[in-house]
C-alpha cells in the first residue's frame, strides 16, 4: 500500500495475491512449455497494482511485460522492472523521445510512426515491434499498407524489426472460424516481412483465450492478459487451475431492522416484503461497483450470499442480511471473491452489470486501496 492509502480507514479493500499472479504465469508455462511469454499489465494490471504486478513478473522471469502507454512504462522503470516492455498503443510523437529514453518498445501501428521513431533515436539503432490489423480495424497496419511500411524501413537502417504482432478481434474465441482467418492473415504476412528479408525476433498473436485453447495460436511470443489474474475468459466459472489475484471486501456501516413495506435506497425500487434487517455497505459505482448491478448482485457474508437491495448508490449500497440475522459490524463481506467455500466471481458481477469481468477489474476504483499478500496457491 501506498503511505496515502494507508490512511485510509475505510473498510472497503482490495487484496491481491502476488503469489496467485506468479501461479497464475506457471499455468500459462505449464501449457504451452518452452514459449516465452508477454505478460500485459496494461490499465493497472487491470486493476491489480501494475507497479506491483509488474515487479513480481519481472522476479518471476517473464520475457516481456505490455502496457497501453508510454506512462506506463516509465512508472515500471522507476520502480525498478528491467524486463523489456512493449507499449501496445498510443506511443505517438512526443512520447517517443520518452519512450527510448526508457528503453521501452513501441508497437508501431501507423507508417509515419516509422520515421517519428527513428528521429526520436537520434540515428541510434532502435528495436520496434510492427503491429497488423488482420481483422480488428483497431490499432495495426493495414495489409495493403506493409509494402509501403517496409520501403520506408528499407530506408531507414537504424530501425530495427524485433517483433510483429496482431490481435484477435473476438477475445473469447467465439467465432473461431473469424480467429483462424486472422491467424492465416497474420501468417501471410509475416511471410511478407520474410521475402523482404526482415526475420523478427518474435511474433505474437496469442492472448489469454489462444493459451488456453488455441494450439495453432501458440506460436513465438504468447500475450496472456486475464489469465495472468486468474480469470479464464472461455468459461463463466473459473478454470480449476487459475486462481483469481484479486478479493474485494468490506464490512457493513450501518445496520439497522426497517419494517414490512420499507423503501429502500434512491427511488424505491426495492420495497421490503418483510420485516428485514438492512446492512449498508461502504461501497458504491464510485468504488467501481457498477450501479446496473442493482436489483441483482449479491454480496458474501459468514458464507452466505446474500441480496444486494435498491439502487446501488455513488458511495453505498444495502444488503438485505434478514436471512443471517447473527451480522455484525466486525463482519467481513465480500463483494468478489471467496468466503467459506462460497464465492462471487468477477463473472458474477459481470453478467449483473451486463458486462465482461474486463471491466469489472480494471474497474475497482483508484480510491479502493489495495493490500498485496503472497501466498503459495
Ligand atoms: C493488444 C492486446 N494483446 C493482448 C491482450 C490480452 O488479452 P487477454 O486479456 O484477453 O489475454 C490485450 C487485452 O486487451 C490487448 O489489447
Amino acid at each position: 500500500m501506498s503511505d496515502d492509502a494507508a490512511v485510509s480507514i475505510r473498510p472497503t479493500i482490495a487484496t491481491v495475491d502476488l503469489g496467485a499472479i506468479r501461479h497464475n504465469l506457471e499455468v500459462a508455462r505449464r501449457l504451452v512449455p518452452g514459449q516465452a511469454i508477454c505478460a500485459v499489465v496494461k490499465a493497472d494490471a487491470y486493476g491489480h497494482g501494475m507497479n506491483e504486478v509488474g515487479l513480481t513478473l519481472s522476479r518471476a522471469g517473464v520475457e516481456w511485460l505490455a502496457v497501453a502507454l508510454v506512462e506506463e512504462g516509465i512508472s515500471l522503470r522507476r520502480v525498478g522492472v528491467k524486463t523489456s516492455i512493449l507499449v501496445l498503443g498510443s506511443a505517438l510523437g512526443g512520447t517517443l523521445f520518452e519512450l527510448v529514453a526508457h528503453n521501452l518498445t513501441a508497437a508501431i501501428y501507423r507508417p509515419d510512426q516509422l520515421e517519428a521513431l527513428a528521429m526520436a533515436a537520434r540515428g541510434k539503432p532502435v528495436a520496434f515491434h510492427l503491429k497488423i490489423d488482420t481483422g480488428m480495424a483497431r490499432l495495426g497496419v493495414r495489409l495493403e499498407e506493409l509494402d509501403q511500411v517496409l520501403d520506408a524501413l528499407d530506408k531507414t537502417p537504424n530501425l530495427v524489426l524485433d517483433g510483429v504482432l496482431t490481435h484477435f478481434a473476438d477475445a473469447d474465441l467465439a467465432d473461431r472460424d473469424f480467429n483462424s482467418a486472422q491467424l492465416r492473415l497474420f501468417e501471410g504476412a509475416c511471410r511478407r516481412l520474410q521475402a523482404r528479408g526482415y526475420k523478427p525476433k518474435w511474433q505474437h498473436i496469442a492472448n489469454s483465450a489462444a493459451v488456453l485453447s488455441f494450439p495453432e495460436a501458440q506460436v513465438g511470443l504468447l500475450r496472456p492478459g486475464l489469465m495472468i489474474y486468474g480469470l479464464d475468459p472461455l468459461a463463466k466459472r473459473r478454470a480449476t487451475e487459475l486462481v483469481p489475484a484479486m478479493r474485494w471486501t468490506t464490512r457493513p456501516v450501518h445496520l439497522k431492522t426497517v419494517p414490512q413495506g420499507a423503501r429502500i435506497s434512491y427511488g424505491g425500487r426495492f420495497v421490503t416484503k418483510r420485516d428485514s434487517r438492512i446492512a449498508t455497505l461502504p461501497v458504491g459505482y464510485a468504488d467501481g461497483y457498477p450501479r446496473a448491478m442493482s436489483g441483482k448482485a449479491q454480496v458474501l457474508v459468514r458464507g452466505r450470499l446474500v441480496p444486494v437491495v435498491g439502487t446501488i448508490c455513488m458511495d453505498l449500497c444495502m444488503a438485505d442480511v434478514t436471512d443471517v440475522p447473527e451480522v455484525s459490524l466486525d463482519d467481513e463481506v465480500v463483494l468478489m471473491g471467496r468466503q467459506e467455500g462460497a464465492e462471487v466471481s468477477a463473472y458474477d458481477l459481470a453478467t449483473w452489470a451486463d458486462t465482461i469481468p474486463y471491466e469489472i477489474i480494471c474497474g475497482v476504483g483508484a480510491r479502493v486501496p489495495r493490500y498485496y499478500v503472497d501466498s503459495e496457491p
